[in-house]
């Protein structure tokens, strides 16, 4: 088949990655000629593990390709939406950039009379936007156009993406067209998972409600440790008790310093507002926001009231291991009161330094090296959970620290050895 996504941010660039490697034609879409350039070099932009290689791998083989206009849009079967949908000053989202790239399809369909095209939209957008988006192609497009809408949610998480798209849990194809709904389940046949086949309100409400859960499995584990803080009760055991209950499960349950990136955070606020709209009360929600910000709160408390020196190093920016990506990452949060409250700041991060550096400049010192980062600090700051953190020489880190003290906001090490190694280690949710 012959694609054209429009985006090429994480959804965008996975999505048309993995469907040229399929054998698909691929034409992706941008705005910024410097980028699209790099793109064509093969520069994915963003760190994500693989995705350099599918991408050079489909340039060479001349299956995908990089333009700044619209006119691959009138061969292709299928045109994806993947542009960013930014959360507003008020929580709700951004949908100017879908409207915008919509007309701009409009404008280019074919009019060929045995052409049909599907516009998928991939992006993250609210309950009846594809019905908008239906109606701008219709307005700026002769009536014998054929097309039709439909939405096609992403699943995939950075720093996984290519490995969540081969291997979906489920693919998700909303649409009130026959015809298009075939095209997009011969696309995805190759893809592992359930095939969803539901309307446009219904694929656009399993995105929110997917994200929305998994936001309230974090603020729930969140909230559990601050009973285990004030109780002496361990988070962990707690947490992994319950968890072998398979109602519940223990996946997307580690506690920490709360959800960041650039989905759950923005995602929360877009159906807390949709839900306003719509006269829903969405206290429970805006309790899961709540408590996110409690658990970014209490972990600077834990610092504030605990160190025994300001001169601290921080291993760990990005939102998540395996990204470079820090949208709403917790650490932005951490260092900008810690450096409210004066401390020196020493940071070191496998991938997302330039990103923090563009924020914080010379306010904070930044390393390529996790052991430097720490030589003669007063203590440790762990805000990710990068591998490289799980198996550290601790002696090592000891004999390199001023003072011996480490904040784990990921739980990282066990509690006894940090005792017998003479820590001061606090984590979360365990005294
Ligand atoms: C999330 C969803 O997991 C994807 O399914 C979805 O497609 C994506 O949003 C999206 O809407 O585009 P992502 O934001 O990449 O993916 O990352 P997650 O793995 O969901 O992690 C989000 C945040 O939750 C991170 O800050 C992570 O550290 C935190 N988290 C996650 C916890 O604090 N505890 C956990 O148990 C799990």
């Amino acid at each position: 088949m012959t694609l054209t996504v429009v985006g090429h941010g994480y959804v965008g660039l996975v999505t048309a990655c993995v469907f040229a490697d399929f054998g698909n034609t691929v034409y992706v879409i941008g705005r910024n000629e410097k980028k699209i350039n790099e793109l064509r070099k093969g520069n994915p932009l963003i760190y994500e593990p693989g995705l350099k290689e599918i991408l050079q791998r489909n340039l060479q083989a001349k299956r995908i390709f990089f333009r700044l206009d619209y006119t691959s849009v009138s061969q292709s079967e299928i045109v994806f939406i993947a542009v960013g949908t930014p959360p507003k000053e008020n929580g709700e989202a951004d949908l100017s950039g879908v409207f915008e790239v919509s007309e701009k399809i409009a404008k280019n369909l074919s009019k060929k009379n045995d052409h049909f095209t599907v516009i998928s939209c991939k992006s993250t957008v609210p309950v009846g936007t594809n019905k908008q988006i239906e109606k701008i192609i219709k307005n700026h497009t002769p009536k014998r156009v054929n097309f039709a809408v439909a939405s096609c949610p992403e699943f995939l998480r950075e720093g996984s993406a290519i490995s969540d798209t081969l291997n979906a849990d489920r693919v998700v194809i909303g649409s009130e067209s026959k015809k298009a709904i075939e095209i997009l389940l011969e696309l995805h046949k190759p893809i592992e998972g359930k095939k969803i086949v539901t309307d446009l309100s219904s694929a656009e409400l399993i995105k929110y409600t997917a994200n929305a859960m998994l936001a309230t499995k974090v603020s729930f584990a969140n909230f559990i440790s601050f009973f285990c803080e004030k109780t002496g009760a361990d988070i962990e055991t707690v947490l992994d008790a319950v968890g072998l209950d398979k109602r519940i499960g223990r996946v997307f349950m580690s506690p920490g310093v709360g959800f960041g990136g650039s989905c759950l955070p923005k995602d929360v606020m877009a159906l807390i507002s949709t839900g306003k709209k719509l006269n829903i009360d969405v206290s429970f929600l805006e309790a899961v926001v709540k408590i996110n910000s409690q658990a970014k709160k209490n972990f600077l408390k834990k610092i504030l009231s605990n160190h025994q020196g300001k001169n601290l190093a921080i291993w760990g920016l990005a939102f998540k291991p395996n990204t470079d990506d820090i949208r709403f990452a917790p650490s932005l949060f951490i260092i900008e009161k810690l450096l409210e409250n004066d401390f020196q700041l020493t940071v070191y991060d496998q991938q997302a330094l330039l990103n923090v550096k563009k924020i914080f400049k010379d306010k904070i010192r930044y390393t390529k090296d996790p052991y430097q980062a720490i030589k003669e600090k007063d203590g440790l700051v762990i805000l990710t959970e990068w591998n490289e953190f799980r198996q550290v020489d601790l002696n090592r880190v000891r004999s390199l620290l001023k003072k011996p003290v480490i904040f784990d906001g990921r739980n990282l090490y066990q509690i006894s050895t940090m005792k017998k190694l003479g820590f001061y280690y606090y984590s979360v949710g365990r005294s």
